[in-house]
């Protein structure tokens, strides 16, 4: 009986079997996944980085003073470090543990954070934040702070996204805090065009994540096949992206294959986008005492600080 495959490759297949065909966001990030997700976020389209670093810009001392120094700062999902870096250099923190799975991407943001913080105690975990991980055991033992910008939380459904803010609020401790970005609900056409750019990145970046598969799990994906799709659905308030088979294609991969007919699809992201008030209800849901939070002045995007 041939050995059943284990690991990402396990995960790939199953995702590819599902009456719904599906792949994890977290299979865009190889280093060409990475390095689009940059490019993206310096998109005319994309408002959500230079938004949330705008609010985060406006509201930095404040922020500061809400969190004082000497604090651990975890992010996980850390990408370029960028906005970590800009926040570390004004609450002064004790310690800052970037969490990231595309390793050699993290490595790099690192070594440039340390040029340019060189007094910063700086920490890398290379971890897939949907399975078990550790911190280092010897942090700090002063507040910690987690900060996730990005709206990462925004990739994750409802009772997930629950899940994941209990675990922050355990991985911030007590007396600890959590900064969180969060993109509000606006309108359809703003929204897909963020997801769906003229330049044709965020197609790209989708596509790539069929390289990826074909490296990780051995699919023989043909990514020329396949379309981009983004689009908002506004019951679930969420933009979707998917794949779109452009012909009847047959995909094999080691111990497996699929059929896909003309203009059927794989899901390869959600991105939920909220409201201020529901999403202050979810950290309340997920332990958080209090939150402040502020927007920009067209109320497209949200920053929560939440105290566990
Ligand atoms: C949307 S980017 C945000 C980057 C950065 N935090 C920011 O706000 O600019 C998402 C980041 O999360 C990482 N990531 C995605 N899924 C992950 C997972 N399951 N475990 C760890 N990191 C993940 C990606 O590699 C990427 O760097």
């Amino acid at each position: 009986m041939p050995a059943s495959p284990a690991g990402p490759a396990a995960e790939i297949a199953a995702g590819l079997c599902a009456p719904q065909a599906r792949i994890a966001p977290k299979f865009f990030y190889d280093a060409e996944g990475s390095a689009l997700f940059e490019r993206i976020t310096e998109l005319p389209e994309y408002y959500l980085t230079r938004t949330e670093r705008a609010i985060l810009e406006a509201h930095g001392a404040e922020i500061g003073r809400l969190v004082g120094p000497g604090a651990t700062v975890i992010e996980p999902g850390a990408g370029n470090c960028r906005k970590a870096r800009a926040l570390c250099a004004r609450i002064a923190p004790a310690c800052f543990v970037a969490i990231d799975i595309s390793a050699d991407f993290l490595h790099a943001a690192v070594a440039g954070l340390r040029a340019t913080l060189p007094a910063l105690d700086v920490r890398v975990l290379v971890a897939d934040l949907g399975a078990e991980f550790s911190l280092p055991p010897d942090l700090p033992a002063g507040p910690r702070l987690s900060f996730y910008p990005g709206s990462s939380i925004g990739n994750f459904d409802p009772a997930p996204a629950l899940a994941l803010l209990r675990r922050l609020h355990a991985l911030s401790g007590p007396d600890g805090a959590l900064l969180i970005g969060v993109d509000l609900v606006k309108d359809e056409a703003v929204l897909e065009a963020a997801y769906d750019d003229a330049a044709g990145v965020t197609a790209a970046f989708n596509l790539n994540a069929l390289r990826h598969l074909n490296r990780l799990a051995g699919t023989d994906f043909e990514p020329a096949g396949w379309r981009h799709r983004a689009r908002f659905n506004r019951a679930q308030s969420r933009i979707e992206m998917h794949l779109e088979a452009a012909d009847d294609t047959l995909v094999s991969w080691p111990g497996g294959r699929r059929r896909f007919r003309r203009g059927e699809r794989i899901h390869t992201e959600n991105s939920y986008k909220y409201r201020a008030d529901a999403f202050a209800g979810l950290l309340d849901r997920a332990g958080f005492r209090t939150s402040t939070w502020w927007t920009d002045p067209a109320q497209w995007f949200a920053v929560f600080l939440a105290r566990t």
